[in-house]
């Protein structure tokens, strides 16, 4: 297998990409409705990846040696068709899985799982329903999430996760709850720091529960072996022997292990979420370059990275000019 190695000695080998910058909830601290409006400016049409760019672009990740394939949006499930994307996808030799909020997989995991998807990733914040529906602003339920996780794991697209974020005084008396929720089953939820990706959530680190008091609050005290020294979730054995990951982005960084690159849906590649530095992929395909022309440009790129934000956080961020996490994806 190729090993590109950044400057800080790490490979490259998941490939995040964001299928659309739009999203059918409003989480306030991803998509703010006052900033995130009727008169946002989107991505237009024609900026945008078709799925035979992002094949290509696939084809030659795979051959830089990534192996892991997630795609993000916003929320990748408003993106038409992506099933047919899905497919075409699934013959390369990655393993293909998704982000989503869950509230459309009712109507698409069946297509999803017959083209080749291998698994979901679901965000869903808290399980009471007015707590949830204070956070996502959107109109949509629980109960919507729910369909959708039961809808997935139906069609085989597990093992499911659960992603929550956790934030100070709005959710942190959910966790044990969500656990209670999905402890007979093979879900795993996996507790997110609140992070400052962006410039439109307002963030504040004493809006952080840090990972150290999730640990207590949730009773988990035993770490679990890692499967892969590049997860971002660490795992923990809880008392009454069930599974719970935490993501702690913000007080135990991780960088030290990322082997991540994104590329937003306008086909930018960015080496890192709180980078605002990405190097345009989509131009020099629509201009005709080569493959060889695009492997050459991104692994210069990739060997140039020394991209450690969350090891290196600082309050210069605040000036700033960074993505949001809806146009590079979770
Ligand atoms: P699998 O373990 O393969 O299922 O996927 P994953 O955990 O890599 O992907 P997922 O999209 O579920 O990531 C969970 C969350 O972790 C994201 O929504 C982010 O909040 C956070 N995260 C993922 N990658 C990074 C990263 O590179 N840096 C930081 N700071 N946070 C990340
Ligand atoms: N901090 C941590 N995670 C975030 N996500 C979105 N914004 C943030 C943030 N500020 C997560 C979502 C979802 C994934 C797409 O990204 O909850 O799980
Ligand atoms: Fe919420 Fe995810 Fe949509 Fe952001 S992309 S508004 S976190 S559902
Ligand atoms: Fe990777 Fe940047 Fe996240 Fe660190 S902050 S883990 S370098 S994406």
């Amino acid at each position: 297998m190729v090993t590109l190695l950044d400057k800080l000695g790490r490979p490259l080998r998941d490939l995040r990409i964001s299928v659309t910058d739009r999203c059918n909830f409003r989480c306030t601290y991803c998509m703010p409705k006052e900033v995130f409006g009727k008169d946002f400016p989107y991505l237009e049409k024609n900026h945008i990846m078709t799925f035979e760019e992002i094949d290509r672009i696939v084809g030659i990740f795979t051959r830089l040696g990534v192996t892991k394939v997630r795609l993000t949006g916003g929320e990748p499930l408003l993106r038409k068709n992506l099933p047919e994307l899905v497919s075409n996808l699934s013959m390369r030799e990655v393993e293909l899985a998704m982000t989503t909020n869950g509230v459309l997989l009712p109507r698409y995991a069946p297509a999803l799982s017959a083209a080749g998807l291998d698994r979901v990733t679901v965000s869903l914040d808290a399980i009471d329903e007015g707590t949830f529906a204070s956070i996502t602003d959107s109109g949509h339920t629980v109960a919507a999430v729910l369909a959708g996780i039961e809808a997935a794991e139906s069609v085989g697209l597990g093992p499911i996760k659960i992603n929550t974020v956790v934030k100070r005084n709005v959710n942190e008396n959910e966790m044990l709850d969500l656990i209670a929720r999905f402890s007979d089953r093979d879900i795993a939820v996996r507790f997110i720091e609140y992070m400052d990706v962006g410039s439109t959530n307002g963030w504040k680190m004493d809006d952080v529960v840090p990972a150290q008091e999730i640990r207590q609050i949730v009773g988990a005290s035993k770490a679990i072996k890692p499967n892969n020294a590049n997860d971002v979730a660490k795992m923990y054995r809880l008392e009454n022997g069930g599974e719970v990951g935490i993501i702690s982005s913000v007080t135990e960084p991780f960088c030290g292990n990322c082997s991540r690159a994104r590329i937003s849906a306008d086909g930018r590649l960015f080496l890192c979420l709180f980078s605002n530095k990405g190097l345009d992929l989509l131009s020099p395909m629509r201009k005709g370059l080569s493959d060889e022309y695009l492997e050459e440009e991104i692994s210069r790129f990739w060997r140039s990275r020394s991209d450690r934000y969350s090891e290196i956080r600082t309050d210069s961020h605040k000036d700033r000019n960074r993505i949001e996490m809806s146009y590079i994806g979770g």
